[in-house]
């Protein structure tokens, strides 16, 4: 059997950003994604710290308990609408995990959008825009404001800034940093080479 992705080993500390660099198809995405169980591995443990302090093998958990864990740690995506419905509105589409996970529904949910688009750098009145009518750099702000809305401690960036240009991407880092500080969160930074700088921007060990 061929492995998308084999002898993978890291730790992160809270706060702390980790920068996985690899050329593509080396299994970085497959590694991501293994991390936050959107696919089984097939061997191997992720380790994972909750608020409360418990710790709890990733890999190990039932779909049933991954559920309530999942809202700890999020994904931030190349494009994050690529795989979403064109007609979902940023409302929805920002909004959406704390509808699956019950957390929020009618004015207290349009209130923690709104609470969250000015938190990335972007208007209430962008609720009601669809993501075509975004540039590249707003659609990655919401984006990033769909993963922080779910008060995540863990954020998986998967080449989250990669396909923006020079400035756009430094503001965009920039913004990444200062919530890292605000809500000190633990970033795990994919990317496929050094060249951008990203890694370096966003710091690393
Ligand atoms: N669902 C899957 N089933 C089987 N093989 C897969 C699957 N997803 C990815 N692969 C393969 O696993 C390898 C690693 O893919 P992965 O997408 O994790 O790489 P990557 O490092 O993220 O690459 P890129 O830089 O292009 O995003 C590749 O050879 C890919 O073709
Ligand atoms: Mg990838």
């Amino acid at each position: 059997m061929s492995k998308a992705v084999d002898n993978v080993s890291f730790d992160l500390a809270p706060g702390e950003s980790l920068g996985l660099v690899g050329e593509s198809g080396s299994g970085k995405t497959t590694t991501a994604r293994c991390l936050l169980r959107a696919i089984a591995p097939t061997a191997g443990e992720v380790w994972f710290r909750l608020p409360d302090g418990r710790t709890v093998d990733l890999a190990q958990l039932t779909d049933r308990e991954l559920k309530p864990v999942r809202q700890h740690a999020q994904m931030v995506f190349q494009d994050p609408f690529s795989s979403l419905n064109p007609r979902m509105s940023v409302r929805d589409i920002v909004g959406e995990p704390l509808v699956i996970h019950g957390l929020a529904t009618g004015a207290d949910l349009d209130d923690r959008v709104s609470e969250v688009l000015a938190r990335v750098g972007l208007q209430p009145e962008h609720r009601a825009r669809y993501p075509h009518a975004f540039s590249g750099g707003q659609r990655q702000r919401s984006g990033i404001a769909r993963a922080l809305i779910m008060r995540p401690s863990l954020i998986v960036c998967d080449e989250a800034t990669s396909a923006l240009d020079g400035s756009v991407q430094a503001q965009v880092l920039d913004l990444l940093k200062e919530l890292q500080r605000e809500f000190r969160l633990t970033y795990l930074f994919v990317a496929h080479n050094l060249d951008g700088g990203e890694i370096f921007a966003i710091g690393w060990r």
